[in-house]
């Protein structure tokens, strides 16, 4: 199903194959141990990183993903009854979450191809994830690339900083993944919401 939906839009899917299991166990590790939930995930593609978080421990109604590819929603839909997932795109997380009485998110996991969006739409989607996110909530995001998939001057002008804190070389390819969060000592562009 990936290859099918990868051979129609290869830049939206980002990769041939799905995330490995290894890859969305890094991924879903530390965001299972989020302060506060729910978390939202973004790109859920045909499941990997879901079952992961599952897996880890967080309850499916603690769980929100986002999926803009029709067939792979209705795939998650049937593979996960119990996770809200919206049929949507990342850009408006936000927005929708507001509509679905969502105040706050804990934690965001992202499999977007950000490397092969224009830095417009990465800093949409970026501002977005952060309007959703908590005071302490932060993003993870995997990347093939050798440095962060989100470059430091959208990072400092959104009030925002990244570390690379795993590196999966048993992906393929392997693959780093970054955790995003707010800078303690600057003016944040994207607001804070109330705690
Ligand atoms: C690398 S794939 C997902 C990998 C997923 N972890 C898996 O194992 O199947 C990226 C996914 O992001 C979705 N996607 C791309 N751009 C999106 C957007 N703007 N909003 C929501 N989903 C998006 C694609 O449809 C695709 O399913």
């Amino acid at each position: 199903m990936f290859f099918a939906r990868w051979l129609r839009d290869p830049r939206g899917m980002g990769s041939v194959v799905p995330s490995g299991r290894t890859l969305a166990l890094a991924m879903a590790e530390p965001a299972a141990k989020a302060y506060k939930t729910p978390i939202l995930e973004l790109g859920g593609g045909t499941g990997t990183v879901t079952e992961a978080l599952l897996e880890c421990g967080l309850d499916p109604n603690d769980l929100i993903v986002f999926e803009r590819d029709v067939q792979l929603h209705r795939h998650l839909e049937q593979r996960f009854p119990q996770v809200r997932v919206v049929l949507g795109d990342a850009a408006h997380a936000d927005r929708v979450l507001a509509q679905m009485g969502v105040e706050a998110v804990g934690g965001v996991v992202s499999s977007l191809p950000l490397l092969s969006m224009p830095l417009l739409t990465r800093r949409r989607i970026l501002g977005s994830a952060f309007r959703c996110l908590g005071p302490e909530g932060f993003l993870l995001q995997f990347t093939y690339g050798p440095v962060s998939p989100l470059p430091d001057r959208m990072l400092s002008n959104l009030g925002l900083r990244g570390r690379a804190i795993d590196r999966v070389w048993r992906n393929v390819p392997p693959a780093t993944v970054w955790r995003y969060e707010r800078h303690p000592f600057t003016a944040a562009v994207v607001p804070r919401p109330s705690p």
